[in-house]
């Protein structure tokens, strides 16, 4: 049998830890949000990438307003999106890091709106950022999309539980 004993939100130093853990149960996808800034690639990933609206072409991301790097990016206005790959576990770790070169190791490439993409990620996005609504500690912030490809020959990476996972298909 099923058990079932919810907690009342509330109690705001519990719910941290366990909010999260709860978020953590929804598996996602792993996207890279990255731009050039005066040259050089900025850029951290989010598990809160989401598809909004086919017409006009809208996503969304929740950006948390501790984010140091998503002022740079939202002065630059435009970015790109990889939906990152089954072996990208150590790029999405990497475009996480604190004081660290993020682009290390990474293999990326730059189109002519300086949005940065990661090389061999399962969909690339070109985006224009449109509108950011305030929303408790995070931002949702809607994209408009510009141009889009699909790389079919690779499976995305899955975020689940606060590991990465690869996907499996069910019979
Ligand atoms: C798997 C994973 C998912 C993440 N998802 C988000 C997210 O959806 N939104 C967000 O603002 N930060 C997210 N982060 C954190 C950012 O990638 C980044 O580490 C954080 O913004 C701190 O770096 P910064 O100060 O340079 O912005 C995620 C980190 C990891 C490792």
């Amino acid at each position: 049998m099923t058990t079932f004993t919810p907690v009342k939100t509330g109690n705001t130093e519990h719910d941290t830890s366990r909010l999260r853990r709860l978020y953590g149960r929804y598996p996602t996808g792993v996207a890279a949000l990255c731009a050039l800034r005066a040259g050089k690639p900025v850029g951290i990933v989010a598990t809160s990438f989401t598809p909004v609206s086919i017409e006009p072409p809208l996503v969304s991301i929740c950006v948390q307003h501790t984010s140091s790097t998503w002022p740079l990016l939202s002065e630059i206005g435009h970015l790109g999106i990889s939906v990152l790959a089954e072996d990208h576990e150590y790029v999405s770790r990497q475009l996480a890091a604190k004081n660290a070169d993020r682009f290390a190791e990474v293999s990326w490439f730059a189109s002519d709106s300086d949005a940065v993409f990661v090389d061999g990620a399962a969909a690339w996005l070109d985006c224009a950022i449109s509108q950011a609504i305030p929303a408790g500690d995070h931002d949702v912030v809607l994209l408009e999309v510009g141009s889009a490809a699909v790389n079919e020959s690779v499976s995305p990476l899955v975020f689940h539980n606060s590991m990465f996972r690869t996907l499996s298909i069910g019979v």
